[in-house]
């Protein structure tokens, strides 16, 4: 029976996944460590609407535990020494350098996790795997484990987390399935107990280590070419006059298929979808399996493609020039219900028209202004200088839109739908131009109004 157990990583997933299992086993003492001072203190901010994650519901879960049987902390040191059980849930990013830059994830991450691990242990302990990794990385891990520790047992299990930003605590407290890889029975049943607190027993799923490495790598790259391949039939649609939603709708129908993840979109964000694409295409093609490599890796081209097309089609309806002119982003962050920007779609359509001189303004809820500003530099395209100048930022949408000569949707956000589109257009420049970017809105009831109505797909 486990007592207690660590977290590495205080991020996306090491967060809320803790607070959940901290709420479901009130009597199992949960510690997450971050080596980040700032992302630590805001964990443990009284105020909880400072909290480092922005996810509906979670704030309500860490009130509960926190403070009960639920702690951040700086101190790893101290946490590792006391679990029975470690979690590692550090960023394992693209490597940006050396052999497999642009493609395989950089474990360095995971590996000074597992030397921090080693060196401080005392007593065995089982060591999980929560952060998404390549097939085979728990041979390294152990190998590491095994030869620099102090002579203790260590176990490894595999448990990558599925759930999804802005829907992470209901995926959490209500998951489809849970899923351990292990070679140790009884490690395997410490952690299968764990969940049990609240997951049925049938939808904890146990395999080897590496079917469950893969799957997780799997399960990503399924669900991006679910939205790569309706991405690819939204470009048809626009040159045949048939719609997306509507094509979408008819196939999902098919139980075989099923209706879900079919939304055409400006292209899919988020940290993971092509992090984890690349690294499986990377994986393929080091055993040489080409074909495969290059079958998933059009996933990815695909999605780029349909941001591109987005940028151009604003640039072509616009009389070929965005110079100067005021476009409105309404949404910054890849999805809607996350303050989570990494990877969105909202950065490179901006890049693309700033790089035609056009100036930006963005309204998004949930999204910093110094956290536009970095996605934006951080591409290194222009001065930081220059990005100020060409970009601003407001509270508010009626900010962002007032004047504009077009306005763009990049974020499904709901509230987007609840505007009163003809005051908007009102204080518009004419023709009044609105590119859809998510197919959020009623665009027959716009173009009534008077708008220049354009959607992905139709
Ligand atoms: P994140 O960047 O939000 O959080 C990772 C945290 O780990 C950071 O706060 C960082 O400071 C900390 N960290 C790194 N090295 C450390 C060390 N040696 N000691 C202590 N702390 C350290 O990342 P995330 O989004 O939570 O993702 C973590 C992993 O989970 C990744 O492998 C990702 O692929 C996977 N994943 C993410 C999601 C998601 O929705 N974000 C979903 C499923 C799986
Ligand atoms: C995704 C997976 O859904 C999770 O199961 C997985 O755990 C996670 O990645 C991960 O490993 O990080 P997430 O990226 O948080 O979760 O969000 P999704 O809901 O999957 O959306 C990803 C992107 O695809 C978003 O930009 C979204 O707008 C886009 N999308 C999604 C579409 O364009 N159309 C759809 O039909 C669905």
């Amino acid at each position: 029976m486990i007592k207690k157990i660590t977290c590495i990583g205080a991020g996306y997933v090491g967060g809320p996944t803790m607070s959940v299992i901290a709420q479901k086993n009130p009597h199992v003492e949960v510690t997450v460590v971050d080596l980040n001072q700032q992302r630590i203190a805001a964990w443990n901010d009284e105020n909880l609407e400072n909290l480092p994650v922005y996810e509906p519901g979670l704030d309500a879960v860490v009130a509960e535990a926190r403070g009960r049987n639920l702690f951040f902390s700086t101190d790893v040191d101290k946490a590792i020494d006391e679990a029975d059980m470690i979690f590692i849930s550090v960023n394992t990013p693209t490597k940006t350098f050396g052999k497999g830059k642009g493609q395989a994830a950089d474990l360095k991450f995971i590996e000074l996790c597992a030397r921090q691990i080693a060196a401080v242990a005392k007593s065995d302990k089982i060591v999980v795997e929560k952060s998404t990794l390549p097939v085979r990385t728990a041979e390294a891990l152990k190998s590491i484990l095994d030869h620099t520790g102090n002579g203790v047992n260590f176990h490894i299990l595999s448990n990558p987390e599925f759930l999804a930003e802005g829907t992470a605590v209901t995926d959490l407290h209500n998951p489809d399935r849970v899923l351990i890889g292990g070679e140790d029975a009884e490690a395997i049943e410490a952690l299968v107990q764990v969940y049990e607190a609240w997951v049925p027993r049938e939808r904890i799923l146990t395999t080897s280590l590496w079917s469950s490495e893969l799957s997780k790598l799997v399960a990503n790259a399924f669900l991006a070419q679910r939205v790569s391949s309706i991405n690819a039939i939204s470009e048809l649609c626009e040159v045949t006059g048939a719609n997306v939603d509507e094509v979408a709708h008819a196939i999902g129908k098919d139980s075989r298929i099923g209706s879900k993840f079919l939304k055409a979109s400006v292209g899919f964000g988020g940290s993971c979808f092509q992090k984890d694409i690349l690294n499986l295409v990377y994986i393929a093609r080091s055993y040489h399996l080409n074909e495969v490599a290059d079958y998933w890796e059009q996933v990815i081209l695909l999605n780029d493609h349909q941001k591109t097309r987005f940028a151009e089609r604003i640039i072509k309806t616009m009389y070929n020039t965005v110079n100067g002119k005021q476009i409105a982003f309404l949404g910054w962050a890849f999805k809607k219900n996350t303050n989570d920007t990494r990877e969105s779609a909202a950065i490179y359509v901006a890049d693309h028209l700033l790089d035609e001189e056009a100036n930006i303004i963005v309204y998004d809820p949930k999204v910093s202004v110094e956290q536009i500003y970095r996605d934006l530099d951080y591409l290194g395209t222009r001065s930081s200088e220059e990005n100020r100048r060409l970009v601003k930022v407001v509270n508010t949408a009626e900010e962002a839109v007032n004047c504009a000569h077009a306005v763009a949707v990049l974020t499904e956000w709901d509230e987007f739908k609840q505007y009163d589109w003809a005051k908007i257009r009102e204080n518009m420049k004419r023709p009044a131009f609105l590119f859809d970017g998510r197919k959020l809105l009623d665009g027959a009831e716009l173009q009534k109004i008077g708008f220049s109505y354009y959607a992905i797909g139709e």
